[in-house]
């Protein structure tokens, strides 16, 4: 029989001769990126700051591949010194940079007016300004001469995220400097885009959040799809994103949260309360207009 002539982009050893950092790499949906990344040929550095876990993910991994794809190492992304090491690191290392997904980062939960200034800045840090040190100097390290693909890891919290303020204001700096970049690094060959995620289950997530332990069960009563997403379907749309099947796709923020978003995507309740009055005009109350 003759050989096919079709082919299609989605094909086994698509990232074959790809570098990619991943923040966040040793666990969760950065393990899982990983992992997908890997299977498909690419080599991958996994970057946080526990070496230890780093090292166990990377063994694990390669031991399942039969082959060192995934390469430890540790780095704060608060640190901007770490950062140009890891780039440098990497580049000296592969000869280049393919692609960056920046998913360190992290928060807890806390109503706004509870939040002191350490554990604000703590949260911006890792989240907004660990991201600019990546992005910043994957530029310099490569991709401003050769390009490259981004994605950036948001949270799915349009509108508003009560309980977790600072790390949704951070994901908003995020989501606009991802729509900049897109439009000033065009030019430079790099697409940039970003997910949020909504409620994923993995077991560092659950770890995170264990003062919390019914929050995974509980959740599922405000997703459409009435299910937690699992880590396996967020690296399939970050793979998705960087490869060629999306390259005219820049600038974007793709939700994967089973629709949560678009119906009730936080526990919050209104209280009950007074304290909203309409305005009055010399204390005199304005009259809804008869029709
Ligand atoms: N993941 C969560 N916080 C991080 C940090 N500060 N550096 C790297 N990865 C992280």
């Amino acid at each position: 029989m003759a050989t096919k002539i079709v082919k299609s982009v989605f094909r086994s050893n698509l990232f074959l001769g790809n570098i990619a950092i991943i923040t966040g790499g040793g666990t969760g949906i950065g393990k899982s990126i990983a992992k997908e990344l890997s299977v498909l040929g690419c080599k991958v550095v996994i970057a946080s700051r526990k070496p230890r876990v780093l090292e166990e993910c990377a063994r694990v991994l390669n031991s399942e591949l039969c082959e060192e794809l995934v390469f430890p190492f540790p780095c704060n992304i608060r640190k901007e010194d770490e950062v140009k090491n890891l780039m440098h690191y990497t580049v000296s290392k592969f000869g280049k940079l393919d692609f960056l997904i920046n998913n360190g980062g992290g928060q807890f939960i806390s109503p706004f007016s509870e939040i002191n200034t350490k554990g604000w800045n703590a949260v911006v840090d890792t989240n907004l300004n660990g991201t600019y040190y990546c992005l910043r100097e994957a530029y310099h390290a490569w991709m401003g001469k050769n390009g490259g693909s981004i994605v950036n890891i948001v949270v799915s919290n349009f509108n508003g995220m009560p309980g977790m303020s600072h790390s949704a204001a951070a994901r908003a700096g995020i989501i606009n400097l991802t729509q900049t970049l897109a439009l000033e690094w065009a030019e430079n060959g790099i697409r940039i885009n970003a997910i949020a995620p909504g409620c994923i289950y993995s077991e560092s997530a659950a770890a995170n959040y264990q003062n919390y332990p019914n929050l995974f069960k509980d959740v599922v009563n405000l997703i459409p799809l009435k299910r937690t997403g699992t880590v396996e379907e967020v690296s399939a749309l970050v793979c998705f994103l960087l490869s060629p099947a999306a390259s005219f796709i820049t600038g974007d923020i793709l939700k994967i949260d089973g629709a949560q978003s678009l119906h009730r995507h936080s526990f919050y309740e209104p209280k009950d309360h007074t304290n909203s009055k309409p305005f009055t005009w010399q204390g005199v109350p304005f009259q809804p207009s008869k029709l």
